[in-house]
């Protein structure tokens, strides 16, 4: 099979990228290499990646590269480009989001309107719910976003749903909840406790800790993400993928300590504009639909990400 992986040189789009490589197909990588956070991140993403004949990487923007020539011969796309992160959407951050997680998904979408697709695979997240009382979070529940980027992220799953209502553009939505493990973002919590535990540096913690998330395992958003490639019930849904517990930040910070053998030196902030309190998945329907379970517990997931990031950090020295 021929696959299109927007946002390549990301942390989920190189570790899905490698493993479609890994089952023997043909991988077309593009990415801007957004300055949200250091390139040379999303090179060290891509190494194992240009080292593999079956990978053809393209440095372009999807807000203006040649989607004909991406997309000539591709049977499945995944749509991960994005500006991620939800603490910097406010202000002057949101023109970026606007443009990439909007703009540049319908740009993408028209181009795949008039070809023979078997699957567009857009990479929602669990912040179009909002900051919901009532657990577990069900895709039928009426999405209100807490932050701009929550709102642009929605934004993409309803431009994905309008192209498969008139033009049958073959879309499946699965919205991440929280990810982490090897390669995550250098803004993420879980990056920035391992490192603070290695280095020792103050990291903020916002909030009291006790806010709680349906942490995913990377590993598992990749066999979500291959399955929902491939089954062919999953045209038309929305589908919540979690790593099945919810576990608060507080626990985690324990975890980590208790992995690395160091203590993290936590600078208290109040809680962070845009973040929710809680979340937690309803898995439902993903597993009725794609047989898809979580597999990792926070606890191996995090020893793994600590490990990964020992072996790693100085490619953080500069953060
Ligand atoms: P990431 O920033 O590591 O990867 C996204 C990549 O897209 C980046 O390398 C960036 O350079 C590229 N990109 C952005 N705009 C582009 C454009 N216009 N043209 C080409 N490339 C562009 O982020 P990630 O954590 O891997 O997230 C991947 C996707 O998953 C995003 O759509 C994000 O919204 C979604 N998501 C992530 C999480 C999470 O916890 N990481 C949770 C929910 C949803
Ligand atoms: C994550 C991703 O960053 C988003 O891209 C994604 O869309 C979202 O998950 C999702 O599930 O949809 P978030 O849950 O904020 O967003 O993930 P983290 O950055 O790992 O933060 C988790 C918790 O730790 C939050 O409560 C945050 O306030 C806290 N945190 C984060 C800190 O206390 N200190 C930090 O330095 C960073």
């Amino acid at each position: 099979m021929n696959y299109l992986v927007t946002g390549a040189a990301g942390f989920i789009g190189s570790s899905l990228s490698e493993r479609l490589l890994e089952e023997g197909h043909l991988v077309k990588g593009l990415d801007s290499f957004e300055s949200y956070y250091p390139r040379h991140l999303k090179e060290s993403n891509l190494k194992r990646l240009a080292c593999n004949s079956g990978f053809k990487f393209t440095e372009g923007n999807l807000s203006d590269c040649n989607l004909e020539d991406l997309l000539e011969g591709v049977q499945v796309v995944y749509h991960l480009a994005a500006t991620p992160g939800v603490r910097s959407s406010w202000g002057d951050g949101f023109g970026a989001y606007v443009e990439n997680n909007v703009r540049a998904t319908e740009r993408l979408l028209h181009a795949c309107q008039t070809r023979c697709l078997e699957r567009f695979v857009y990479a929602s997240s669990s912040s179009v719910y909002g900051d919901v009382k009532s657990l577990p979070l069900q895709e039928d529940a009426t999405p209100q976003p807490f932050s701009p980027y929550g709102v642009t992220k929605l934004a993409g799953e309803h431009l994905c749903n309008a192209y498969h209502r008139n033009f049958g553009v073959p879309v499946v939505s699965l919205r991440f909840f929280t990810v982490y493990g090897p390669r995550q973002r250098p803004d993420m919590a879980f990056c920035r406790f391992i490192k603070s535990a290695f280095r020792g540096d103050p990291v903020p913690l916002y909030g009291d800790g006790d806010q709680t998330r349906d942490f995913t395992f990377i590993g598992d958003i990749v066999e979500g993400l291959v399955r929902a490639g491939q089954v062919p019930e999953a045209v038309g849904k929305v589908l919540n993928i979690g790593g099945g517990s919810r576990v608060s930040v507080r626990r985690c910070l324990q975890i980590i300590q208790e992995a690395s053998g160091y203590e993290i030196n936590l600078d208290l902030r109040p809680v962070s504009k845009g973040d929710v309190r809680d979340t937690l998945a309803d898995t439902t329907r993903i597993h009725s639909i794609l047989g898809f379970k979580p597999e990792v517990s926070i606890e191996d997931g995090l020893k793994a990400h600590v490990a990964w990031m020992k072996d790693h950090l100085s490619l953080y020295d500069s953060l």
